[in-house]
């Protein structure tokens, strides 16, 4: 009996030949355990109206979270987590790939097959000491490792105060090879009037700098 590894094992371990999107067609998104949960489900629909394939990683953390704070309790399996995500973001069932956190045979374990952007929205201290020791542990800490090492774009959108030293200095570390640090902050100025409307100007930030315009939240001297 061979000692490999059988991909098939795994439900969801590799993204059907006919799913398969140019690496530009897709954006990876990790969700951690941060404060925000908001953030991820508002970032997600948004990235599904942008890209063919939306490759989702999920901490054990992020999903206590998103119970917590939106109410959203999402089942174990990767399969079953992209279905209520579909429907949470009226988007085609076939968009959302997610992956459970040892699926090492997924694209976004590789250079080769790896969407060159990256966000993780909302991102742990955990998660960002992780990425910044390169310990990949996880998928999700692995696909940032990989988005680094390629050179691609990787967004962090950390959550905690205060910052501690360590915090910050894991922060620069990430921010010394190219990571794009957008903290969790919205700003005030066009006077928002719901959570959503908060929510809204994250993810158009972080949209327009992975080259998307758009019109979520009015851009600094325009009104929509
Ligand atoms: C409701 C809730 C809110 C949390 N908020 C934060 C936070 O804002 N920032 C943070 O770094 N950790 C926060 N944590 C703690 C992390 O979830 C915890 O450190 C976890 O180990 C992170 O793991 P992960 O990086 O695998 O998601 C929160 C936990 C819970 C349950």
């Amino acid at each position: 009996m061979s000692n490999k590894p059988d991909p098939q094992t795994y439900e969801d371990q590799t993204v059907n030949v006919k799913q398969k999107t140019l690496q530009s067609d897709a954006i990876t998104l990790g969700i951690t355990g941060a404060s925000g949960a908001i953030y991820a489900l508002n970032l997600l629909q948004q990235l599904t109206l942008h890209f063919q394939q939306v490759h989702v990683m999920l901490s054990d953390a992020a999903r206590v979270v998103m119970a917590t704070e939106v109410d959203v309790s999402l089942p174990e399996s990767p399969k079953k987590i992209a279905e209520k995500l579909a429907v949470i973001c009226s988007c085609d069932r076939s968009i959302i790939q997610v992956y459970s956190k040892d699926n090492w045979f997924s694209p976004v374990a590789s250079g080769s097959a790896a969407p060159k952007q990256m966000v993780i929205c909302p991102a742990s201290m955990g998660c960002i000491s992780a990425i910044a020791t390169g310990a990949s542990n996880t998928l999700l800490e692995r696909a940032a490792d990989v988005v680094i090492k390629e050179k691609g774009q990787l967004i962090v959108l950390p959550r905690e105060m205060p910052l501690s030293t360590i915090h910050l200095k894991n922060l620069l570390t990430l921010s010394e090879v190219g990571v794009t640090v957008m903290p969790a902050s919205p700003g005030f100025y066009s006077k928002p009037q719901t959570i959503n409307e908060l929510a809204n100007f994250v993810s158009a930030r972080i949209l327009n700098h992975l080259g998307i315009s758009n019109t979520l939240s009015d851009a600094w001297g325009y009104k929509n």
